[in-house]
């Protein structure tokens, strides 16, 4: 089992700390993910986004985690047999795991590479294919962290943290 790990320098420790405790997060939601169903593709990363905008989250920080969450859902439903994403709302982060059933990646090195894809025609017509939806996420994200290889399930986890807590403590 291949282990790729990301951190953003300023927030290791703190991203440490909470991988290593895994606190109870605030609220969860949770969502499946279907093979080739590039219709429905999206409307995960579109909730989570909608909960956070509604809570107040500012628009750049909102931005980055729509980008981060509408590729890796994409790519599940493009590259894999199906899965889910579960988000994890913290007062000053989320943390954002997809899971699936396969088909696993063989390289994570390679397939992080801008321009890397298998792609093949049905996902290129519809525009996908560009090889640039995993550097993406990990331009956008704080933490990326995929778990994978050939032929099983991976995991793809990103952690995106606010700078200011939105959520009362109480
Ligand atoms: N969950 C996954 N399971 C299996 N393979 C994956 C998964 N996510 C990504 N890959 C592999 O990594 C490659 C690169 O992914 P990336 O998102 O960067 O590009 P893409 O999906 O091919 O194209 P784009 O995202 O630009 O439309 C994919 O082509 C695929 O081979
Ligand atoms: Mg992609």
């Amino acid at each position: 089992m291949a282990d790729y790990w990301y951190f953003q320098p300023k927030f290791k420790q703190r991203a440490l700390t909470f991988l290593n405790d895994r606190p109870q997060p605030l609220k969860t939601i949770s969502y499946n993910i279907t093979e080739r169903d590039f219709i429905n593709s999206g409307t995960a990363s579109a909730e989570i986004k909608l909960i956070l905008k509604r809570d107040g989250l500012r628009p750049e920080i909102l931005r980055r985690i729509a980008i981060a969450a509408y590729e890796a859902e994409i790519n599940v439903t493009a590259h894999t047999e199906g899965g889910m994403v579960k988000a994890n709302f913290y007062p000053d982060f989320i943390h954002i795991v997809f899971s699936d059933k396969g088909k696993g990646i063989k390289d994570i090195e390679e397939s992080m590479a801008p321009g890397f894809s298998t792609a093949d025609s049905v996902m290129r017509e519809l525009g996908f294919g560009a090889g640039l939806g995993l550097p993406n996420i990990k331009k956008n994200s704080d933490v990326l962290h995929i778990s994978s290889r050939e032929n099983k399930p991976t995991c793809l986890e990103i952690i995106i943290f606010f700078d200011k807590t939105l959520y009362d403590q109480r």
